[in-house]
C-alpha cells in the first residue's frame, strides 16, 4: 500500500509516499481502507520534532480520517463494510496514521460515522470539533447565552469552534485577518467578527460586553490579550500557539477577575473519554445543524501540496482523497 511516512525529524520534506506492506489486524482491532484524511500544522510540528510525546519515526503521519472496514478481528464489534472515522488519541503521534492507504486501529479507537456525515465531511470534522468540544464543554462548561470569542477563525479549529458554540447557545465574536474573511465569517454565521491585528480591538470587545470564553490558537503575544478581553470568571482555551510561544503576562487581572487558563490536547484524551465525548458532541451537532467546511480537498498524492496550501491560511479544513483511486 501507499502511506506517506517520514524516517527523520526535521523539514517536512522528509515526508515521502512510500510502498509498505498492508498491516493485519490483531484480535480486537480493525483493518481500514482510508478514504479521506486531514492535514493538520501539527502534523507538520510532529516531522520538525516540536511535538511532545510523539513516537520516534518512521510512520505515517495523519490525525483525522474516514474509511470503510475491510476486515475485523475476531473480537472486534464492527463488521466489513461499516464506514468509521478515527478519533483515536495516538493515531498518527504514537502510531501508524491516517495518511495511508489502510490503517489497524483497536475497537476503541474507532467511532461509527455519523449518518449524516459524508466521508469527506467524516475526515474533515471529527479532530476539530472534539478539539473544541475538550474545550467549549469538558473545560469551559460553556452555558446558552455566554459569549465566546475564537482567534484564527477561518482556520479547522476556527470555523469549528464558531458552529459549536453557535448550536451551545452561545453568541460568538469570530477573530481573524483582513476584510474578505471578516465578510466570509458573518455571512458563515458569526455573530461579529473583528481583525485580530486592529490597534482597538480590546475596547471593541468590550463594547460588545467582554468575553466569557476564548479558545485560542494564535498563542504569543495575543494571550496577553484574552486575559485582558476576558471578564470575571471567563475561561480561556489555549489550543494552539501559530502566533508564537513566548508572552509576557500579567497575573493580577488573572487572580483579580478569578480566569480560568486551560490547556487542551485533543490527543491526550484517553480512548474511553474521547468516545464519551464524541456521543456528547454528536448530541449537538444533530442533522443538518452544523456545516462542516472543508476548503480544499487534494488529491492522495499531493500531500506536500496540501501543507503547503494550509501555510496560507485555508478557510475551513484541508483534507486529501479519494485515497487509493
Ligand atoms: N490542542 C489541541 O488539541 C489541538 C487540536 C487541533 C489543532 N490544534 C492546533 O490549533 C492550531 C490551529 O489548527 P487548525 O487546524 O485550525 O489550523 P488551520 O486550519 O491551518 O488554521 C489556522 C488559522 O490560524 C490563523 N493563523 C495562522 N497562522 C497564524 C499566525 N502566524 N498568526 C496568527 N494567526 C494565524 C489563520 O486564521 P485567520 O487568518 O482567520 O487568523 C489560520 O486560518 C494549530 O496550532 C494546531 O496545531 C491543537
Amino acid at each position: 500500500m501507499k502511506s506517506w511516512r517520514f524516517h527523520e525529524f526535521g523539514h517536512i520534506s522528509n515526508l515521502k509516499m512510500e510502498e509498505v506492506a498492508i498491516p493485519v489486524p490483531a484480535q480486537d482491532e480493525v483493518l481500514i481502507k482510508m478514504q479521506y484524511a486531514g492535514v493538520n500544522p501539527a502534523d507538520k510540528f510532529l516531522i520538525m520534532g516540536l511535538y511532545p510525546g510523539a513516537s520516534e519515526p518512521p510512520y505515517a503521519v495523519g490525525r483525522d480520517g474516514c474509511g470503510t472496514v475491510v476486515e475485523a478481528g475476531r473480537d472486534s464489534k464492527y463488521k466489513e463494510g461499516d464506514q468509521v472515522i478515527t478519533p483515536s488519541a495516538p493515531v498518527g503521534i504514537n502510531r501508524e496514521g491516517t495518511l495511508a492507504e489502510y490503517l489497524t486501529l483497536p475497537d476503541d479507537q474507532v467511532y461509527m460515522l455519523p449518518h449524516w456525515w459524508t466521508p469527506m465531511e467524516g475526515a474533515a470534522g471529527t479532530k476539530v470539533f472534539l478539539t473544541c468540544w475538550q474545550a467549549l464543554s469538558n473545560a469551559a462548561n460553556l452555558r446558552a447565552e455566554e459569549t465566546v470569542i475564537v482567534s484564527g477563525a477561518s482556520g479547522g479549529i476556527g470555523l469549528a469552534g464558531l458552529a459549536l458554540a453557535k448550536a451551545m447557545g452561545a453568541k460568538t465574536i469570530a477573530l481573524s485577518r483582513g476584510t474578505a474573511k471578516l465578510e466570509k465569517l458573518l455571512q458563515l454565521g458569526a455573530d461579529h467578527a473583528l481583525d485580530i491585528g486592529d490597534p482597538d480591538l480590546i475596547p471593541k470587545i468590550r463594547a460588545l460586553g467582554g468575553a466569557d470564553v476564548i479558545l485560542d490558537v494564535v498563542g504569543g503575544d495575543f494571550l496577553a490579550k484574552c486575559i485582558e478581553m476576558a471578564n470575571p470568571y471567563g475561561r480561556i482555551g489555549v489550543i494552539g500557539a501559530l502566533g508564537g510561544i513566548k508572552c509576557e503576562i500579567d497575573p493580577v487581572p488573572i487572580i483579580f477577575k478569578r480566569l480560568q487558563i486551560n490547556g487542551m490536547q485533543v490527543s491526550l484524551y484517553e480512548a474511553a473519554e474521547s468516545q464519551a465525548a464524541m456521543n456528547a458532541l454528536l448530541k449537538v451537532l444533530e442533522p443538518g445543524k452544523v456545516k462542516i467546511l472543508i476548503d480544499k480537498v487534494f488529491p492522495f498524492d499531493q500531500v506536500q501540496e496540501a501543507f503547503e496550501h494550509m501555510r496560507g491560511g485555508p478557510m475551513g479544513k484541508v483534507i486529501v482523497g479519494p485515497i487509493g483511486e
